[in-house]
């Protein structure tokens, strides 16, 4: 379970009112869960301990340099899928040789960053990228170590269309016929060692039954590839790992680990992970206040301080996402989380952002207790792919973020101004 709960009625973060903090602070607002960020860490750590992976935080999911700071401080690697992410990882501290670092267009001056930090691994997506980090790192006069990423043709039928990997027609890594010929090519290479595979099916994977058929496929190339003289130190089995977003339980970590230990086992490979939405996901909520009620034909419109431009998941992947407000009568305080809805004088009603858009939508024909301008509304499980998606599209500054510790809080990031927005363009005013 996370740390957000409601005492008589009043939602909490940790120890931490959520409406004092909000008159403080103001709305929209980010909260984060220090306590549920270390607690997911360690229990997946614990889960996964027989294999004494290297944990990877996938920054891209919530890549705020505090909450990665705390990470690395408990041991975690990073996987960065960017220039930007390698300075965020730097930053917070973490131990460069527990990088790991996929993306299809890394650019020659990201590879040249990665090389020089010292990074762990390269995930390498192609033949064209493999020769290009092996000829700058012979340029540096460095040697730096690939995982090629190979596509296992399994998906987990259930994830969205958007956020599938792992299938042959898609534009990340190589199928496996693909990756026996490169490392036929390029397996003897100086600059970059090509000694790992990299496997990432997708997100969120909700049952460990796709990463045990992607994990099988990679284990009989690895015997192959070894067969044939090649050294495989590792493998790296990806993220995808899912959040609960119905009812904000703990990510099941046992059960992936059930399934996944086993097969990995006594193998001589180095297991690396890259878990983001199940460390981020349940450690973090929007919460946003009500400015007006509208009638719109039969509908009833909340419209709210934010919307796609700060949380674009149920915008762009029709993402549910538990609302409710952070003041509830003693009725409505809820138990596990999305059974609430079905509670008696509860009101249907189309939650909305203040965007141009139709399709700023935070929730279609929604239960939730009645509420009126001035009431603040819980965003639940928004910690992954929340802020790290937010945008200033309408010129909207960015949220605040807040990390909750205990009866304590800090601000990790303060909230965007005016000024912010524009402060890039002024910098070239008059550079023609
Ligand atoms: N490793 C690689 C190579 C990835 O591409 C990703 C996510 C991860 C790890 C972490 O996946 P996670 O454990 O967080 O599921 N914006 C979408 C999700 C996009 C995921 C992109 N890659 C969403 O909001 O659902």
């Amino acid at each position: 379970m996370d740390d957000f709960h409601y005492r008589q009625g009043q939602l909490y973060a940790e120890d931490v009112n959520l409406d004092t903090l909000a008159d403080e602070l103001g709305t929209p607002l980010y909260v984060y869960s220090r306590h549920t960020f270390e607690q997911h860490y360690d229990r997946i750590a614990a889960a996964f301990a027989e294999l004494d992976p290297i944990i990877c935080y996938s920054i891209k999911s919530c890549g705020n340099v505090h909450i990665c700071k705390l990470l690395a401080e408990r041991g975690a690697g990073m996987d960065v899928v960017s220039g930007g992410e390698i300075h965020r990882a730097q930053l917070a501290g973490a131990d460069m040789s527990k990088i790991v670092y996929a993306g299809v267009g890394k650019s020659d001056d990201e590879i040249r960053m990665g090389i020089e930090a010292g990074i762990g691994w390269f995930n390498i997506e192609s033949e064209a990228e493999f020769e290009n980090i092996d000829a700058i790192a012979k340029q540096l006069g460095k040697t730096t170590r690939g995982a090629l990423r190979v596509n296992p043709d399994v998906a987990d039928p259930r994830t969205h269309a958007k956020t599938t990997t792992g299938k042959k027609e898609t534009k990340f890594g190589v199928d496996i016929e693909r990756a026996r010929k490169f490392f036929e090519t390029y397996g003897k290479n100086e600059h970059c060692r090509l000694n790992a595979i990299h496997l990432h099916i997708g997100s969120p994977i909700y049952s460990p039954e796709p990463y045990v058929m992607a994990i099988r496929k990679a284990l009989a190339l690895i015997d192959e590839l070894r067969g044939q003289g090649h050294e495989i130190e590792a493998i790296d089995i990806g993220g995808g790992y899912a959040a609960d977003y119905e009812a904000g339980k703990s990510p099941a970590y046992d059960e992936y680990a059930a399934a996944i230990v086993p097969l990995l086992k006594g193998k001589g490979l180095k297991v690396i992970l890259e878990p983001g939405r199940t460390i981020a996901g349940n450690a973090g909520l929007l919460l946003t206040e009500v400015q007006y009620r509208k009638q719109g034909g039969a509908k009833q419109f909340v419209i709210v301080d934010t919307g796609m431009h700060h949380l674009l998941r149920p915008a762009m992947y029709d993402a549910f996402h538990f609302i409710w407000p952070t003041r509830v009568s003693r009725e409505h305080a809820p138990g596990p989380r999305s059974e609430s809805m079905d509670l008696p004088a509860l009101e249907t009603v189309e939650i909305v952002g203040p965007i141009c858009e139709t399709g700023d939508v935070l929730a279609k024909a929604r239960s939730i207790p009645p509420v009126k301008r001035g009431d603040r509304l819980a965003i639940f499980t928004a910690g992954a792919y929340g802020m790290a998606m937010a945008s200033n599209y309408n010129a909207f500054p960015r949220p605040a973020e807040v990390l909750v510790e205990g009866d304590a809080y800090r601000v990790i990031r303060r909230r965007e101004t005016y000024d912010d927005l524009v402060a890039a363009e002024m910098a070239n005013v008059g550079a023609n």
